[in-house]
């Protein structure tokens, strides 16, 4: 890395340009990231060949520009697939209807496609496209599932769009697309020689051999903080209630569908972890005898006998300072959001507690999005809009790096990993 010169430093990083009419924006945009270190190479569709030419992207970088997806380098290797593999990060700007489309669907048609596809680096796209083109129910789908992808998008602004007419859909500007691709970098690593555990979803208390007493959470949340957790570097131990998702990649799963099997997953990780999050909705009651036989419809009324579960991440907050992990507990309230978190996180020990309102308007849970405000002792601290959940979880663990940061003592503060204790 050059010294001086900030995230960008000697970051390969891979611009691919559509065609759109804000291609002429890309120019700005490479010139920008050149002068900031990195080292740029642009790859464009055919279609944004109409727009920019390839000398100017090739003067600005002194690179040569990939478009096409035959094309052998000078080594004779496939120049789309050397390209992806150093990459540091990949950004689409501007990325049209066309290309989300063809990303969100794994269509590999040129050069740009092909590097995305084949790249396991971050990927940034910073879409631009008429307003009714954006607000189309095909376009947002795609979006989403570029998130879901891990996909980080640089939304389009309201402004004068190439048709004279003013909507949403205009290209962000380049110092937008730029502070995206700094704040990724900024963040990269900062979890590295932490043990995260996050546990996630529902609990199914069992009746009998097919019925259980379950909740709606579909484990979204906790999985997006297991994903991002995993992106900073961390090792990450994702306790797994019932998900309507599938865990992530790269993460040590642990299942765990009954509370007593998730109380002893989290308390025999616990220990060993720097940080936990406790995501999963834990079922506060379960059926006192499980049915070894499925019961049957007798007519009569059934009567089920609930016993409590042990709270899990009040026993965690017990533990003794030198085992007990940095703990971030959630709460979802359908009143008093603000009282009832506080208690919370005071009665279970808590570092840190995510508190979102349900039975409003909006339904976090199963939701792809949250809206949620972050309590820690001195009281509410965040005030965040509604944004995707893996959004949601990147804000998290900045704020929850610094806290354990502030937290850690000096002393330990460059040890690899291990027991870094403070008790306020
Ligand atoms: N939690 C837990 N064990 C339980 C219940 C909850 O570890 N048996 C954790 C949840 O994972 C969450 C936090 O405690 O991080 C708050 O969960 P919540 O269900 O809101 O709290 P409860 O104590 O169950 O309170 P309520 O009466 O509001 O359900």
């Amino acid at each position: 890395m050059t010294e001086g010169l900030g995230a960008l430093a000697g970051r390969r990083i891979v611009v691919g340009v559509s065609g759109s009419i804000a291609a002429y924006k890309a120019v700005t945009l490479v010139r920008m990231l050149a002068e900031r270190g990195a080292v740029v190479d642009v790859a464009m569709t055919a279609a944004a060949g109409r727009f920019v030419g390839r000398l100017t992207f090739e003067s600005l970088t002194h690179r040569p520009v990939l478009d096409d997806v035959f094309e052998l380098d000078a080594d004779q290797q496939i120049a789309h697939i050397e390209l992806a593999e150093a990459a540091d990060a990949i950004v689409l700007a501007p990325a049209t209807a066309n290309l989300l489309g063809e990303l969100a669907s794994g269509l590999v048609g040129d050069a740009v496609t092909a590097i995305a596809c084949a790249s396991r680096a971050p990927v940034i796209v910073a879409p631009a496209m008429d307003a009714g083109m954006w607000t189309h129910p095909a376009t947002q789908r795609n979006v989403a599932t570029l998130r879901e992808f891990g996909y980080l998008i640089v939304e389009p602004e309201v402004g004068e769009l190439a048709s004279g007419l003013t909507g949403i859909g205009r290209l962000a500007e380049p110092a937008s697309i730029i502070e995206a691709v700094e704040r990724l970098f900024a963040r990269a690593g900062d979890l590295e020689g932490l043990h995260v555990v996050v546990s996630a979803g529902g609990t199914r208390e069992p009746l009998d051999p097919v019925r259980f007493i379950g909740n709606r959470s579909s484990g979204k949340m906790g999985a997006a903080l297991a994903e991002a957790a995993r992106d900073r570097g961390a090792a990450v131990t994702l306790i797994a209630g019932s998900m309507s998702v599938s865990p992530p990649r790269g993460v040590t799963v642990v299942d765990a569908t009954t509370a007593q099997a998730m109380r002893e997953a989290v308390l025999r990780a616990a220990p060993n972890a720097d940080i936990l999050v406790m995501a999963a909705a834990v079922a506060d009651f379960a059926p006192a005898r499980a049915s070894q036989h499925k019961i049957k419809r007798s007519g009569e009324n059934l009567q089920i006998e609930l016993v409590p579960n042990p709270d899990i991440v009040a026993e965690v907050g017990e533990m003794p300072d030198d085992v007990r992990p940095f703990i971030i507990g959630f709460a979802a309230e359908s009143d008093d959001l603000e009282a009832n978190a506080a208690a919370k996180l005071r009665d279970k020990g808590l570092d840190l507690i995510v508190g979102n309102v349900v039975g409003g308007p909006f339904d976090a849970i199963g939701s792809d999005e949250n809206k949620v405000t972050v309590f820690a002792a001195e009281g509410a601290i965040t005030d965040w809009p509604m944004l995707p959940k893996r959004q949601v979880a990147e804000r998290l663990w900045d704020l929850i790096g610094d806290r354990y940061g502030q937290m850690r003592p000096q002393a330990d503060a460059t040890a690899p990993s291990g027991r870094r204790r403070r008790r306020q």
